[in-house]
C-alpha cells in the first residue's frame, strides 16, 4: 500500500510517502520557523495561514519528486490531533477531501503516537514490549508500549514540556526561536563548570518530570549576571542543556530498572539533542532513536504511523476530526 502522511499540527508541514513494503519513498518538509522567529514562539494564526499557502504546492512537488500521482495512492494519513487546532484543521481537510475524492480510506493519525513510532521506520527488530521517552514542544512522557495503540503511561512532566522549557530559557537568553537548537549550539562554545542547575524531581522516587523550577534558576542567574556577554550565554546555555539532560537520563535510566524492560525509543524534537543522544548511549547501550530530521515535525512519521492503522482495516469515516488534546492512552490497540 501506498500512503501519503499529512503533518500540519503545529509550525511545520510535512508531506511524504510510505510504501508499506518498500518503506519510506519520500518526504518534503517546509518549516516557518522564519515567520514565528520574530516573535520568539508559534503564532497559531499565522501557522494556519502558512499551512493553506504550502501545503498544495509541497504534495505537488512530492509526487512529482517520486514520479508518482494521486491515482497511484491507496490511502491518506493525517495529523488529527494533538496540536494547534487550526493548524490541525487545514492537514486534515486536505486528506479526509483528497482521500474521498480518489476513493480511498483515510486516517487522522495521533501527533505523538506517530513521534513514538518514529525511531522504527525501517528498523525490523524491535518487538514490544519497550519502554520510550517522548520529549517535544508540547509533552514530555515515558511510555510503556505493549504494541501499537497500547500505550501505559509511566511519567509525564507536571508543567513545561522539556522542548518548551529549552524555548523558554533561549527567549530569556535573548536566543533564536526554536530554542533547543540554539540552546545546543551556544553551549557547544561554553564551559560546563561554571553554573550548576538543580536536576528536578531526581532526588525522590517517581518517573515524573518538573522543568518549571529549572527555568527559574536559570532567569535568576540570568538577572544576576546581566547584561551578559557570549560566554555568559554559552556557560548558561550549557548549565541548562546539561540539567535538562542528566535529568532525563535518570528518568530513563529508573524507568528501565523499574520496568526491566532494556529496549529504550527516545523521540520527539528534543530527541534530536546531540549531548541527551550521547549521554544515553553511554548510559543505555539500548537506545534506539531517530535520525535528528525524523525526531522533529515532519510527514514521515505520520505516513508511517497512518499505514500500521491503515494496513490492519482502519479507517475513518468521512467526518473531518481534530483534536488538540488528546491524551495517547486513549488510543485503541491495533487490531490483529
Ligand atoms: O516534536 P517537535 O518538532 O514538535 C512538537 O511536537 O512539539 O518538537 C519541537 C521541540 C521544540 O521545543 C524544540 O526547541 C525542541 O523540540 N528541539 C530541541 C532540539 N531540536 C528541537 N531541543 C533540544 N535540542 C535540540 N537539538
Ligand atoms: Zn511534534
Amino acid at each position: 500500500m501506498l500512503i501519503l502522511g499529512i503533518e500540519t499540527s503545529c509550525d511545520e508541514t510535512g508531506v511524504a510517502l510510505y510504501d508499506t513494503d518498500a518503506g519510506l519513498v519520500a518526504e518534503s518538509l517546509y518549516s516557518q520557523v522564519d515567520l514565528h522567529a520574530r516573535y520568539g514562539g508559534v503564532v497559531p494564526e499565522l501557522a494556519s495561514r502558512d499551512h493553506i499557502q504550502k501545503i498544495s504546492p509541497l504534495l505537488t512537488e512530492l509526487l512529482d519528486r517520486a514520479e508518482r500521482r494521486l491515482a497511484d495512492l491507496d490511502g491518506v494519513a493525517f495529523t488529527a490531533g494533538p496540536g494547534l487546532v487550526g493548524a490541525l484543521l487545514v492537514g486534515a481537510t486536505v486528506g479526509r477531501s483528497l482521500a474521498y475524492g480518489l476513493g480511498i480510506p483515510a486516517i487522522g493519525v495521533h501527533h505523538m503516537e506517530a513521534h513514538l513510532l518514529a525511531p522504527l521506520i525501517g528498523v525490523d527488530d524491535l518487538e514490544p514490549p519497550f519502554a520510550a521517552l517522548l520529549v517535544s514542544g508540547g509533552h514530555s512522557q515515558i511510555v510503556r508500549v505493549d504494541g501499537v495503540g497500547r500505550y501505559t503511561m509511566l511519567g509525564e512532566s507536571l508543567d513545561d514540556a522539556a522542548g518548551e522549557a529549552f524555548d523558554k530559557t533561549a527567549k530569556m537568553l535573548g536566543l533564536s526561536y526554536p530554542g533547543g537548537p540554539a540552546i545546543a549550539r551556544a553551549a557547544e562554545s561554553g564551559n560546563p563548570g561554571r553554573f550548576r542547575f538543580p536536576r528536578p524531581m531526581t532526588d525522590r522516587p517517581g518517573l515524573d518530570m518538573s522543568f518549571s523550577g529549572l527555568k527559574t534558576s536559570t532567569l535568576n542567574t540570568v538577572r544576576e549576571h546581566s547584561p551578559l556577554d557570549e560566554q555568559d550565554t554559552a556557560d548558561i546555555a550549557r548549565a541548562f542543556e546539561d540539567a535538562v539532560v542528566e535529568t532525563l537520563v535518570i528518568k530513563c535510566k529508573r524507568t528501565v530498572a523499574a520496568t526491566g524492560l532494556e529496549d529504550f525509543v527516545i523521540a520527539g524534537g528534543v530527541a534530536a539533542n546531540r549531548r541527551l543522544r550521547a549521554r544515553l548511549a553511554e548510559e543505555l547501550p539500548r537506545t534506539i532513536y531517530a535520525p535528528p530530521a525524523l525526531c522533529t515535525d515532519n510527514g514521515a512519521m505520520i505516513a508511517y504511523a497512518g499505514a500500521l492503522r491503515l494496513a490492519a482495516g482502519e479507517r475513518d469515516d468521512l467526518a473531518i476530526k481534530t483534536r488538540a488534546r488528546w491524551p495517547m492512552d486513549e488510543l485503541d490497540g491495533l487490531v490483529g
